[in-house]
């Protein structure tokens, strides 16, 4: 298994936003993580990526306890992320946004570009032709050349997930990635975590639309008030009572 959380809980002040959740995901699945509003959600991915600290709990992944990790440390391990805030780089264009992603993840080197190698001018030529082709990939071809700023937002949400693949995380944590997007953009975007799970990066995914988890994940995991409720395939979860309960409230059960 590639990542595991036991008895994972954070208190802020009073509030127990993750109470004892251990949760698991296989390497290769699309794993869903679901629940009402103030479930939890948010909160458990910000823990995996090191932007909490857990008040109990341990976090393992690819057989390492990263529990007191650093979000840059995280990351470096091969955990990827998108942000409900964008951090892509508006005043740079589309395809740019790419090529400095694929920056980031190559091992580039400092010395590289100070002393400005040959080596380092080949690797760059390099980068640049991935992007392109990453750009047409993803099926942002058509915005290349586009500041960032200036595409629809949800455009802008495609070329974050498009930036997340091009890092290529072993797993990549995705808050609710279709926020706001018309039908074009889901469509879009969906096509791009099919890719990514196609080059085999596993994904845990926050999504509140149920049709597409259901389509999407190999397992869900359903958290309320802080606490898993039910997990298992999207069949089985669909028909759990307490999730039923949990989303439209006792009596609407049927
Ligand atoms: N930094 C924080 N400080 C205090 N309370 C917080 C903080 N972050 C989250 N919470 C609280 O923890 C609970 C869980 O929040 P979280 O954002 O994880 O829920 P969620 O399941 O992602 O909800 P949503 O579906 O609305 O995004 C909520 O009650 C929230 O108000
Ligand atoms: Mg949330």
């Amino acid at each position: 298994m590639l990542l595991k959380t036991t008895g994972l809980t954070k208190i802020f002040g009073g509030l127990v936003a993750v109470h004892d959740v251990d949760l698991t995901v296989d390497a290769g699945q699309i794993v869903g993580l679901i629940g009402p509003n103030g479930a939890g959600k948010s909160t458990i991915i910000n823990l995996i990526s090191g932007f909490l600290r857990p008040t109990r709990g341990q976090i393992d992944f690819d057989g390492r306890n990263i529990t007191a990790l650093k979000p840059h440390q995280v990351a470096r391990l091969g955990i990827g992320r998108t942000f409900q805030i964008i951090p892509f780089f508006g005043q740079f264009t589309a395809l740019e946004n790419i090529v400095a992603s694929f920056y980031l993840s190559a091992d580039t080197g400092l010395w590289g570009p100070i002393f400005n190698t040959r080596a380092y001018r080949r690797r760059e030529k390099d980068i640049w032709r991935q992007a392109e082709e990453h750009l047409q990939l993803v099926g942002l071809g058509g915005v290349r050349d586009e500041l960032a700023k200036n595409l629809p937002h949800g455009y802008q949400r495609v070329l974050d997930l498009a930036n997340a693949l091009a890092v290529k995380p072993k797993l990549l944590l995705l808050d609710e990635p279709l926020g706001g997007m018309d039908s074009e953009e889901i469509s879009l975007a969906l096509k791009v975590i099919n890719k990514i799970r196609s080059q085999g990066t596993t994904i845990l995914l926050i999504e509140h639309n149920v049709a597409i988890v259901m389509s999407l994940c190999d397992r869900i995991v359903v958290v309320n008030y802080g606490r898993k409720i039910a997990e298992g395939p999207p069949g089985e979860v669909r028909k759990n009572k307490e999730v039923i309960r949990a989303y439209f409230g006792g009596d609407h059960a049927a």
